[in-house]
């Protein structure tokens, strides 16, 4: 038979099975199959012609060789697959992964400001001195720069500082526009702490801003009584002390009334009946004028807040660091994320 003939019966030959695959090998491959019997017509084959007709035959075997061989793993791929491929079988669990619980927080701070028509407004985390410290009537080499520990870094030839509040947004919103101004920031800012159950050196906040003629304290006050209503239920009573911050005067610091005890006394609030949740003041003039906005004509009121401090409340979570360590418990207590 010609070699040819044999080449083409090889590349033919279809193999669907392990049957198949068996076939083919006994008639080609085989202590008796064709290209065996090849080997022994050589013998025939004249001298001068032995060396090329042997190398064609070893091609020949080559091919068929590659071709069992590949075959073969696919067959037992095939088998494997179908054994577990069991159609009548309920699918896999699926996990279901559950919102992060500071933006579960975020998300209704955020949209209780929206009902009262704030939007929200985001910058950059690192910022210059200007956004961060200079605008918001930090002096420089003042004292009150160290009521937030600040890490630096480099940015060129030019000294930047990963920020330490989002009013740093806000600032630049008031060089962006004109009053009537109502806004919230959220995001990340940075605290060269060392991290402890009650100190990270990174946290969350959401900031608001309002600015218009005529705004009072009032008006400040009775904004932050409906957000801790909404956000804590009817409740909610606030009180504010006063406090100090360059960029607000006047300053207050706001507590809620315990969200535990409602003010009777337990341990979640020390027995004094109140949670410290939020700084707050009226915009300084100086803020204003240096970002634009003239302070005879508007006035307006900022307040702050830390969104773990506002989680820790409603979730009674006491450890600062377990919302960054991604601890599947931990996070899977929350709301599942539909
Ligand atoms: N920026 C202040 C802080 O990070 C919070 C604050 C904002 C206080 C606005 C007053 C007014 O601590």
């Amino acid at each position: 038979m010609n070699i040819k003939e044999i080449v083409d019966a090889v590349q033919a030959f279809v193999i669907n099975s392990n049957h198949d695959l068996e076939q083919f090998r006994i008639q080609f491959l085989g202590s008796k199959g064709q290209i065996k019997e090849l080997y022994g017509a050589l013998k025939n084959v004249p001298n001068e012609d032995k060396r090329l007709v042997g190398q064609q035959i070893n091609e020949l075997r080559q091919i068929a060789e590659d071709k069992y061989a590949l075959h073969k793993t696919t067959l037992s791929h095939a088998t494997a697959e179908t054994v577990e491929l069991d159609l009548s079988r309920t699918g896999a669990d699926a996990q279901i992964g559950s919102h992060h619980p500071l933006s579960l927080v975020r998300k209704e701070i955020i949209e209780i400001f929206n009902r009262i028509g704030y939007v929200v407004s985001e910058g950059p985390e690192i910022e210059d001195d200007w956004h961060n410290f200079s605008a918001l009537n930090f002096p420089p080499e003042h004292p009150a720069r160290d009521m937030q520990d600040t890490f630096f870094v480099e940015k060129g030839e030019q000294e930047m500082a990963l920020r330490t509040h989002t009013s740093s947004v806000q600032v630049r919103v008031m060089e962006n526009s004109k009053p009537p101004i109502r806004t919230i920031s959220p995001g990340r800012v940075y605290r060269n702490e060392a991290i402890s159950a009650r100190a990270h050196c990174f946290f969350h906040q959401i900031e608001g801003l309002y600015i218009d003629k005529n705004v009072s304290f009032a008006d400040l006050k009775q904004t932050l009584l409906f957000f801790a209503k909404e956000l804590f239920g009817e409740k909610a009573t606030i009180r504010l002390r006063p406090s100090y911050f360059p960029f607000t005067e006047p300053s207050a610091e706001v507590d809620v009334s315990c969200t535990l005890c409602h003010g009777k006394g337990c341990n979640v609030c020390k027995y004094s009946g109140w949670l410290e949740i939020l700084g707050c003041g009226m915009v300084d003039p100086n803020v204003l004028d240096a970002c634009g906005i003239d302070s005879t004509i508007y006035s307006g009121f900022a307040f702050g807040m830390g969104v773990e401090r506002i989680a820790q409340l409603k979730y009674r979570v006491t450890d600062l660091r377990l919302y960054s360590e991604n601890d599947i418990r931990f996070l899977k207590q929350f709301t599942p994320g539909i």
